[in-house]
């Protein structure tokens, strides 16, 4: 794993986006995976400038969600399924077949956990995932004490992310379970990339790079990933 260290959060946003890019262009058929959340919201809006400007074929690509609220409907604006729509599928035209989202409404979460795996499988798998960091280390909703070898799961959401969680909705809302891909989902990407930002995610971002690797903190298994990157502003690196 490596870390690298931007000047800004535009900085960092620009320079994901553009990676993005290009790895597009360099294979069309790209499976790409993201988080939602404040962090890559700007990589979203930049990258889409870019495939639009630079008229980067996004017919093969296949984009895939990383996580989704148990109980929220794609309609609210909290929701990952609100944001992807949002600031991906839409600005970017992404047919139905190349888009794969949890359905946090479904009746049957673990049907739909394996018709996650299942397509993942199908399409050979993740290129790139682009992840970001929760404030108690967690990557998706792969919450501390979490096994490393999970594959897509339902997760019951701790403390912190509950509490963190209602920045993201416009009245208090009731929260208790995510669904998400795993750990080993991240491991098994070719590349994967978790991204952070400001000073409020020092603390988190020194734990997941210096401490020793252990499911307490399910980021510090970056550290294994063996085309892992963590990129960060400064001010997210000002702890290290
Ligand atoms: C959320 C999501 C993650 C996200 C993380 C950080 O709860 N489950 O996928 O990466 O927390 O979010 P943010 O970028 O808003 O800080």
């Amino acid at each position: 794993m490596q870390v690298k260290i931007f000047e800004d959060h535009p900085e960092l946003s620009a320079t994901v986006a553009r990676e993005i890019q290009e790895l597009v262009q360099a294979k069309p058929n790209t499976i790409l995976c993201m988080a939602s959340g404040e962090t890559p919201r700007l990589t979203c809006q930049l990258l889409v400038q870019m495939i639009r400007s630079g008229k980067t074929d996004i017919s093969q690509l296949h984009f895939i969600g990383l996580d989704e609220w148990v109980g929220i409907e794609p309609g609210n604006s909290g929701s990952c399924h609100y944001f992807f729509q949002h600031e991906l599928i839409t600005p970017l035209g992404l047919r139905e077949d190349q888009v794969h989202l949890f359905d946090g409404m479904s009746t049957d979460l673990q049907a739909e956990c394996k018709k996650m795996d299942e397509t993942i499988d199908r399409l050979g798998g993740i290129d790139l995932i682009v992840a970001g960091i929760g404030m108690n280390g967690h990557i998706g909703f792969n919450e501390p004490g979490i096994s490393p070898d999970l594959y897509s799961h339902v997760a019951q959401l701790d403390e912190t992310t509950l509490t963190v969680g209602q920045k993201y909705f416009d009245s208090p809302t009731r929260l208790q379970e995510g669904i998400t891909l795993g750990l080993k989902h991240l491991l098994n990407a070719r590349k994967a990339i978790l991204i952070a930002n400001g000073k409020k995610k020092a603390e988190v971002i020194r734990s997941a790079v210096r401490e020793t690797v252990s499911n307490h903190l399910p980021a510090t298994i970056m550290q294994t990933h063996s085309n892992g990157f963590i990129m960060v502003d400064k001010e997210a690196a000002s702890l290290l």
